[in-house]
């Protein structure tokens, strides 16, 4: 009710911004807002907030992240919760568009959203709390543990996820705010994480990690069938009603060991990525968009990319990939001076199972593993969009 009467209130930015969604457009849209008396906002970036999916995952990636886990109260019961999900994506459908969000306390800081997109997620733990266990897809519903795990719970689990995504880290703040506001008397702040990508180079426009590495080439490309079948879960006899529009998403917090790999020499950190460090091509290729020849063998028969080199592990040839949309961290050395850095994972696909297959591969043998150590592990079954009016979680809710 909340959640209807306000949205209906909504003028200008935010309604423009619905109606395109509705008309059914790809909810990474660039919407752009109407002029207004505010000139501030006109040369904003506004990404649509209602659609089929929700946004930040085909969306193109903003330079900053900021993932919030929460834990639910004891106390709190469906219908609370209900009302939780409500009045979050109420904000979210908001503050995305340059609106205060209910109750803002600093409305200007809402005004430059810089491309501001939220993410709702439910661990597996939320769906046995609520006493909807008979909802998780079907499959495996969380990530096994692997021998290269380091796993600390203060980066591991949580029952709901909110991934903020902006260009601009005051816009980021500002919603993280108006989050943790409306959640705290109900949820528990599990754990929050950081994340930056670099902007696009005149060399390519892949991001590079904080290994040097162009990361994210091959990727399938938001807008293509093969993105659709690789991300959404379709309806299936193994996805839930509810769950049709909505994707499984991975957090992975891989600090990188960065001492270790400057040890190696450019020629190493070749072989154990399986790419050119700086073109990113692959080894025996040119550029970087080059086809991958993992047949190619050198004089005297060992491959040009090595069997343990990350992208040959990583490799999918039966149609099991993963949508990456990760982010780096950097969390500051430590007082000895050690750096505290590394990749902020995040994967989406239709089924954890996808993610688990290339897991496994790279858990067993992937020349990677030597110079990076997982030490969070996370996954969020993450609903659908909602239509103007409605809210994130309905489909499953309500
Ligand atoms: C490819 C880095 C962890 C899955 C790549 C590439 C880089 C990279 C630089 C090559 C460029 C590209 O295609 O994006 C890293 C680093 C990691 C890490 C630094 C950890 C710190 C993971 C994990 C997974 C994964 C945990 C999934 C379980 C993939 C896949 C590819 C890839 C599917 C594409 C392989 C192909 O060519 O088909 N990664 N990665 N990576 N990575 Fe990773």
């Amino acid at each position: 009710r909340r959640l209807l009467g306000y949205a209906a209130a909504t003028t200008g930015v935010a309604a423009s911004a619905a109606a395109g969604a509705m008309g059914g457009h790809m909810i990474s849209q660039r919407v752009r807002p109407q002029p207004t008396d505010d000139s501030e906002m006109a040369s904003q970036r506004v990404e649509a907030f209602f659609g089929p999916h929700q946004a930040g995952i085909a969306t193109d990636p903003q330079a900053h992240a900021l993932l919030l886990a929460f834990d639910l109260n004891e106390e709190v019961d469906l219908e609370r919760f209900m009302a939780l999900m409500r009045i979050i994506s109420d904000d979210a459908a908001r503050l995305t568009q340059g609106q205060p969000a209910l109750a803002d306390n600093d409305p200007t800081l809402a005004k430059n959203p810089a491309g501001l997109t939220v993410t709702f997620g439910f661990g597996p733990m939320l769906f046995t709390k609520l006493g909807l266990a008979t909802q998780l897809p079907e499959g495996p519903v969380r990530i096994p543990g692997f021998d290269i795990d380091r796993l600390d719970v203060q980066w591991t689990d949580g029952d709901l996820i909110v991934q903020l995504c902006a260009d601009d880290e005051l816009a980021l703040i500002h919603a993280q705010r108006m989050m943790v506001k409306d959640l705290r008397a109900f949820m528990s702040v599990r754990w929050a994480q950081r994340g930056f990508r670099p902007l696009p180079t005149v060399l390519s426009d892949t991001p590079r990690n904080v290994m040097g590495q162009l990361d994210g080439t091959s990727n399938p490309r938001p807008g293509t069938d093969e993105f659709s079948q690789t991300v959404w879960a379709d309806a299936a006899p193994d996805v839930p009603e509810w769950f049709t529009g909505g994707t499984t998403m991975v957090v992975r917090r891989i600090r990188v060991e960065l001492d270790e790999w400057d040890r190696l020499d450019e020629v190493g950190k070749e072989l154990a990525l399986g790419r050119k460090m700086d073109s990113g091509a692959p080894l025996g290729g040119t550029a970087e968009h080059d086809e991958p020849d993992f047949a190619a063998r050198k004089e005297g028969g060992l491959p040009v990319i090595p069997t343990n080199a990350h992208i040959r592990r990583a490799h999918s040839d039966d149609g099991a990939r993963i949508f990456r949309r990760s982010y780096n961290f950097d969390a500051g050395p430590t007082a000895g001076g050690t750096p505290e850095a590394g990749l902020l994972f995040v994967s989406f696909q239709a089924r954890l199972r996808q993610f688990v297959a290339i897991q496994e591969r790279l858990a067993e043998a992937d020349m990677l593993n030597s110079y990076t150590t997982p030490v969070g592990s996370s996954v969020f079954f993450v609903p659908p969009g909602c239509e103007y009016g409605g809210w994130v979680g309905q489909t499953l809710l309500d």
